[in-house]
């Protein structure tokens, strides 16, 4: 397995795959790699004959007050996990590479409604910065399939409309979940949380569970049922950010003519944020 910090050697690395008649699948991450990250590696690897992961901590999705500097960078770890999962290709650059003008001069991508509301709320800018890498990275690999988590639901809505807008020939790939088994859904800012928080962090998936059970019970009283969720998480001890029950497709909230429904939460634990999702068909 092969890593490589420029685009020119990228570019040059996949041309000899194209040549060779291969299909590329791309698995963008910030590195950091757990489960969940090397189960998109997995099914990009079923779904293509030649895998690039990137890695790349984008400055531009991060606010003013967020972790930027204090996101784990962990390269060499990230290296022998996706080696150990098949992954042929790495493509780890640097900020220069990626933003050679600085961020106010680079041209951005902006995905309207879907990413309004919810985290796209809480934190102003940031899916226009998934939404400029992903549309750089898939310029820049030029993949056949890409795959992203669904745990970052609003995300891969976001990045669903960019590539039907902006008619980017590439199929886009969700992959379910993976969770510890006491619920709580693998993400690289869980290994921020302490002993007494990590205890705590399971009763997100409990109240997104209970309010499954709720709606699959046919109850519509979608305002109700995230206030019961928020006081769950709050006597939990958690910092509720939000709790919505949404249209899946749109990111709406629910009208109970909406057959499939997905819950959104986010909630802070100590100085950690936690996002995760819940769908549920009626
Ligand atoms: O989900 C992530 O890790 C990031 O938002 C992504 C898609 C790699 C863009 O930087």
């Amino acid at each position: 397995m092969r890593t490589v910090n420029s685009l020119r050697e990228l570019r040059t690395i996949l041309r000899g795959y194209r040549r060779e008649g291969k299909t590329i699948g791309l698995v963008p991450t910030m590195g950091n790699l757990h489960e969940g990250h090397i189960s998109l590696v997995r099914k990009a690897g079923e779904a293509a004959d030649v895998v690039v992961t990137s890695i790349f901590v984008n400055p531009m999705q991060f606010g003013a007050s967020e972790d930027l500097d204090s996101y784990p960078r962990t390269l060499e770890d990230d290296q022998r996990q996706l080696e150990a999962a098949g992954n042929t290709l790495v493509f780890a650059p640097g900020v220069e590479e990626i933003y050679p003008q600085g961020l106010v001069q680079q041209t951005k991508v902006v995905v309207p409604e879907v990413s309004d509301g919810h985290c796209g709320a809480s934190r102003p800018g940031h899916f226009e910065g998934v939404a400029t890498v992903v549309t750089m990275l898939l310029n820049m690999v030029q993949p056949d399939i890409a795959v992203f988590g669904e745990k970052d639901f609003q995300q891969l809505a976001v990045i669903r409309k960019l590539v039907r807008d902006l008619m980017i020939p590439v199929e886009v790939i969700g992959a379910p979940t993976v969770r510890e088994t006491d619920g709580l859904a693998k993400s690289s800012r869980n290994g921020y949380l302490n002993e007494s928080e990590r205890a705590i962090a399971p009763a997100v998936y409990r109240a997104l569970q209970d309010s499954a059970d709720k709606l699959g019970n046919g109850r519509s009283d979608f305002g109700a049922i995230e206030r019961e969720a928020t006081e769950a998480l709050s006597a939990a001890g958690l910092r509720p950010d939000y709790f919505n029950i949404v249209n899946s497709d749109t990111l709406k909230p629910a009208t109970a003519e909406d057959t499939e429904l997905t819950i959104l939460v986010a909630a802070f634990l100590g100085t950690t944020r936690l996002i995760d999702n819940l769908s549920v068909s009626r």
